[in-house]
């Protein structure tokens, strides 16, 4: 099978070219092609003749999108938009990536793919109509919809409170935002299986569990034996340009379908933790 990797160079491109063996895999960053650039992304994809797309590439700054909504737009939706289209001409596989930003976060059980998409931020919308336009162009492509997304290889969640927790006595998280974390490796894998598997349709990929951000930071600051404090905020404390969902648990009954089972996020975390330090 050949694979192209669109946004390699990202926390969950990199895993994807550390974790996809047996495959021909061609990864493919920003300098190489920009997804805004249709010419060139029919370009790419002529020259590799991949089986499967998956694109990764994204503007993925939640609260920069919020003051660069053209910018937003033209990458998550314009842009996946056209690598839809070029891959549906070269008879190509796509996989897409979106996120639980696409949900309103106002229910209290985890959200089912049926469930309706409520953005409330300009990411969560350029990801929602993203899906949307996709599934009309590729009815068959498959849309891996994932979450609270860490590990090496970029900036993320855990190692920022790694290296606030290094020097702060106290850490203020908000613990009013519940969702699930997930580790690039562990949701890298599972992508490797799903094409193997040509999975069709909507597939929610996180790791199995779920907690508050507060909840996350504890056992991320327990794990490195610091004696920082974590403390409970709400996030009108920690006031932030975009809206995020209060809860974004995704049912795992999608992935389930295609017999992948996810390991734990504390299970993940404490391989993240080993990877980071080894
Ligand atoms: N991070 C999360 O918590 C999270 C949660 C839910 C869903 N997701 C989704 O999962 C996917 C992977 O996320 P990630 O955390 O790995 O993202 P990331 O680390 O920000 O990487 C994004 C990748 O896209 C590339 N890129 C940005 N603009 C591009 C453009 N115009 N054309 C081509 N490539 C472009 C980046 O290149 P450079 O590195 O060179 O800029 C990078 O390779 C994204 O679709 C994201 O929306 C992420």
């Amino acid at each position: 099978m050949k694979v192209l990797i669109l946004g390699a160079t990202g926390l969950l491109g990199q895993a994807l070219m550390r974790e996809w063996s047996g495959d021909e895999v061609v990864g493919l960053g920003v300098d190489d092609v920009d997804i805004r650039n249709a010419e060139k992304v029919w370009e790419v994809i002529v020259k590799t003749r991949p089986e499967w797309i998956v694109l990764a590439a994204a503007y993925t700054d939640v609260d920069g999108c919020e003051s660069n909504q053209e910018l937003a737009f033209a990458v998550n939706r314009d842009g996946a938009v056209q690598v839809a289209r070029a891959a549906k001409n070269a008879g190509a596989k796509l996989l897409f990536l979106s996120s639980d930003y696409v949900f309103d976060g106002t229910k209290t059980s985890p959200y089912e793919i049926g469930d309706n998409r409520n953005p409330q931020s300009v990411y969560g919308r350029s990801k929602a109509e993203a899906e949307i336009q996709l599934l009309e162009v590729i009815p068959t492509c498959c849309i891996v919809r994932t979450a609270w997304l860490f590990g090496t290889g970029g900036k993320c969640f855990p190692d920022t409170i790694l290296k606030l927790a290094a020097t702060r006595p106290l850490l203020d998280v908000v613990n009013d935002q519940r969702g699930c974390p997930t580790y690039s490796v562990d949701l890298a894998r599972a992508i490797v299986q799903l094409c193997r598997k040509s999975a069709k349709g909507i597939v929610q990929v996180t790791n199995a569990g779920d907690c508050s951000w507060f909840e996350f930071a504890r056992e991320i600051v327990k794990g490195t034996g610091l004696s920082t404090e974590v403390r409970p905020v709400s996030t009108q404390q920690m006031a932030r340009p975009a809206p995020r969902p209060s809860y974004s648990v995704m049912s795992a009954k999608s992935l389930a379908s295609y017999e992948i089972i996810m390991p734990t996020w504390q299970d993940a975390l404490g391989r993240y933790l080993q990877e980071r330090s080894g």
